[in-house]
């Protein structure tokens, strides 16, 4: 199995977290995401304790809310001390809602609209991250007249292909987000904000990428940020307190991905980190980082109930679900790889070799092309592992489907996290 999290029962029913899926399904419906609580807090901890074992003190990974943005997440978050990231007034309300101490939160966005950065400083965010001159500028207006002075780190974009998909590297010079330092761009931005009255800057940030499991790419960044630290320092007298290293380790969707040690990938960066410092005289600065898939991907998984089988002789098979890009777009978007299994019957011989359609109205609807799975029934239950990131923060009501609800799994039970989406709900905004 991909990941220790999933098992299968004496009914040959597929588990998660310990919980007979297709029970969750009767009891819930499908689709459904299952969120297993264990395995969030266990990625926060193995990031906070590699953060404290290989980092200097104040050093703190942040989870990334795009990947999925709920207030039990939140709450989770809370509970475990962990800061988080937000990039949006949405996520930030949401996150407050649940409770969130918001002085350990992070704003990102390269568009914040003068109502996003008032409701931000409004909300007590602790940080902004600042992307571009009108925001340096704007974040400066508000925080005087709101009488404060507003921390904020900027964004920048040392330049680096990871070679990732396209729609997910972001660390290019020519990328929407961030001041870039080959341009002379980053120079400037720290000119600016250093003469801002109601700015502290406390440091910078970058984002190379996603789905990364080396630690060379990040080894680079850092390479290059604390390059740009010590200029910094020698020509405009600024220290950084602050290297937020961005989201990124990857995260294993299917058996031929490798898995990761993020403690052995934490202590790798930290190495090379101290090593550059030593070379250029400068002290180490707090790192952060803000890693989203690799804290709740492998923490979830959705599930369907099959409609039709439809076998195009000469050509392929079509396994239809009760869900599809609505509840995760990813393949649609990215043709992202996924591991699908047949929860009803989990150990049986994988030998129908079928492409998993959605229900939309679109022939792009697809989760996941040619995957070998037992030849399934109607009513059957499908499992889509690894879901947790990136599927329900990025669900929609295209054709007017109701988002699912997501079960959070735990050692006191399973309970509704999110509950799902009713037909009245889906009209509630229509005049
Ligand atoms: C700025 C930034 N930080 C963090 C992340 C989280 O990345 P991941 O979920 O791959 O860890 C992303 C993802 O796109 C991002 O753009």
């Amino acid at each position: 199995m991909i990941c220790d999290n999933i098992t299968v029962n004496k009914q040959n029913h597929l588990c998660f977290a310990g919980f007979d899926t297709v029970e969750m399904a009767q009891k819930y419906g499908t689709p459904l995401y299952l969120m297993d609580e264990a395995k969030i807090r266990q990625h926060i901890n193995e990031y906070k304790n590699a953060f404290k074992k290989y980092f200097p003190v104040g050093s703190a990974p942040e989870f990334a809310s795009k990947s999925f943005s709920a207030k039990q997440i939140y709450r989770i978050m809370q509970d475990e001390g962990m800061n988080i990231d937000v990039v949006s007034v949405g996520e930030i309300y949401t996150a407050k809602s649940a409770g969130f101490d918001m002085s350990h939160c992070f704003f990102h966005g390269n568009n914040k609209t003068d109502y996003d950065i008032a409701f931000a400083i409004d909300n007590g965010v602790g940080y902004f991250v600042i992307d571009s001159f009108e925001e340096i500028e704007a974040v400066n207006l508000m925080a005087k007249d709101k009488g404060i002075v507003q921390k904020a780190l900027l964004r920048i974009t040392p330049g680096i292909d990871t070679h990732t998909h396209q729609k997910i590297s972001t660390g290019n010079v020519d990328s929407k987000f961030g001041f870039a330092i080959a341009t002379g761009m980053a120079d400037e931005a720290v000119q600016a904000v250093l003469k801002c009255e109601n700015i502290s800057l406390c440091g910078f940030h970058c984002h190379i990428g996603s789905q990364i499991f080396e630690s060379d790419p990040f080894i680079l960044a850092c390479d290059l940020m604390l390059d740009f630290i010590a200029h910094i320092k020698a020509t405009q007298n600024y220290t950084a307190d602050i290297l937020n290293l961005g989201g990124g380790f990857g995260v294993k969707y299917t058996n031929d991905q490798p898995t990761l040690n993020l403690d052995e990938k934490i202590g790798e960066v930290a190495a090379a980190i101290n090593q550059k410092c030593d070379e250029l005289g400068i002290d180490v600065p707090k790192i952060a980082m803000e890693p989203g898939r690799s804290i709740v991907a492998d923490a979830g998984m959705t599930l369907y109930t099959v409609g039709s089988v439809k076998e195009i002789k000469g050509y392929k098979n079509y396994v239809s679900i009760d869900g599809g890009m609505t509840d995760n777009p990813r393949f649609a978007l990215y043709e992202s790889p996924y591991t699908v299994m047949l929860a009803s019957r989990a150990n049986d011989t994988p030998d129908f070799k079928a492409t998993i359609a959605g229900r939309c109205c679109e022939s792009g609807d697809i989760i996941q092309n040619d995957v070998t799975i037992p030849k399934p029934q109607r009513n059957e239950i499908l499992a889509v592992l690894t879901t947790g990131a990136y599927n329900y923060s990025m669900a929609s009501n295209y054709n007017r489907v109701a988002r699912p609800a997501v079960v959070m799994l735990s050692d006191k039970g399973d309970y509704i996290a999110v509950k799902r989406e009713t037909l009245e709900d889906i009209c509630s905004l229509d005049v």
